[in-house]
């Protein structure tokens, strides 16, 4: 062989895997959905650092939802892992409860025996924000260092790696250097696998925007669209002030006045109330996808619009439908992969009183690949 012709051999099976690989990963995504219970802290105690966030009998029963999810025609799972609740604070770092370790595991297996794209997605890692050093660079690196071994040797086709879900409280550029050090690490581990990584500011849609892609080509870049929010978060306990007491709220405007809740007022979820006509039409939305995929083609790196959803609580059925055509013919036009927020807690697709998804929300899903041919 002519040593020219060997050089360019050997470097090619050095060269990272390439961007190639995280465009055609993206592509195969399509409807996703989103798996949430190994995320919630709240189930565990806070004196031992949540690690009991789940129990073994639970888990059993959760792992057969993924053949129902495949079933139910989606490609795709993210699965939120609080795996910081299982690890030490302090260094050096150790795992102290490896058996949510084992049930993670499980839940990849579950996912990738029915036929699912994986995307294991390290969620809630800040906790309850109580401990600063929860989410420290060294930590996040060192819960990826371990999890990275751990999964290196899955197929890197249908399983990824979600370096942190919805960063907050952190500025763009502390955020960028955490990133950076994580997605080192990773690659170090798993030369193959494709990232998921998403910017400050809760993943939102904006921060990617205003960003810049890592150097690293095999990165699929994620954003939440959880807009109209006091459509989405109507009755949400967690996510503003006053949105506990929002109710009633239609999708789209129907020209009735939303009542501004007492603990609302004065403060951005009020503006948002005085802006729900414009928030709530479809063409509005659509043009806000539009720019996350502009945002894409000009750097030429794949999206996936990683949460988008709506709080069953208050919302009428109805409404939350009509949100979900929205969104998913916006998707499908666009041709962006997507993830719902989530499988069978309050925000899923179930018809009322039933663990069976609504005809209306199924009407929505298949707009994505109606619009999509
Ligand atoms: C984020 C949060 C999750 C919440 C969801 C909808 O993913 O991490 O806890 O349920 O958004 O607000």
């Amino acid at each position: 062989m002519r040593p020219i012709l060997l050089i360019i051999i050997l470097l090619a099976a050095c060269l990272p895997a390439s961007a190639q690989s995280a465009h055609e990963r993206a592509a195969r995504m399509g409807l996703g959905m989103n798996f949430s219970y190994l995320e919630n802290w709240w189930l565990g105690k806070k004196e031992k650092g949540y690690s009991d966030l789940t129990s073994a009998g639970a888990a059993k029963k959760k792992e057969a939802e993924f053949a129902k999810i495949a079933r139910a025609g989606f490609k795709t799972v993210r699965i939120p892992i609080n795996f910081g609740a299982w690890a030490s604070l302090e260094k050096p770092y150790r795992w102290t409860s490896p058996e949510g370790l084992d049930i993670a595991g499980r839940f990849v297996k579950a996912a990738l025996d029915a036929g699912l794209i994986a995307i294991v997605d390290l969620h809630h890692v800040e906790m309850d924000r109580s401990v600063k050093a929860a989410d420290s660079t060294d930590r996040v690196a060192w819960i990826w260092k371990e999890i990275a071994s751990r999964y290196k040797d899955l197929d890197p086709e249908r399983v990824l790696f979600e370096i942190r879900n919805e960063p907050h409280d952190i500025e763009a550029g502390a955020w960028r250097k955490q990133a950076e050090a994580v997605i080192k690490t990773i690659r170090e581990v798993a030369p193959k696998h494709t990232m998921v990584v998403g910017f400050h500011d809760w993943n939102s849609r904006q921060a990617m925007i205003d960003s810049k892609p890592f150097d690293d080509g095999n990165i699929i870049y994620t954003f939440h669209y959880y807009d109209p929010f006091i459509f989405t978060h109507q009755g949400a306990t967690w996510a503003g002030p006053g949105l506990p007491d929002l109710k009633q709220v239609p999708f789209p405007a129907n020209g009735n006045a939303i009542r501004v809740p007492d603990k609302a007022r004065g403060t951005w979820i009020a503006e948002r109330i005085g802006n729900y006509r414009e928030d709530s039409d479809a063409v509005k939305m659509f043009d806000d996808l539009k720019a996350a995929k502009t945002w894409s083609e000009k750097h030429k790196v794949p999206i996936f619009l990683g949460e988008f959803g709506s709080f069953g609580k208050y919302a009428k059925l109805a409404d939350r439908c009509r949100h979900a055509e929205a969104v998913y013919s916006a998707l499908g036009r666009l041709n962006i992969p997507s993830a719902w927020w989530e499988w069978d807690a309050g925000f899923s697709m179930y018809d009322e009183g039933t663990t069976k998804i609504a005809p209306c929300m199924q009407k929505a899903i298949d707009l994505f690949t109606i619009a999509d041919q």
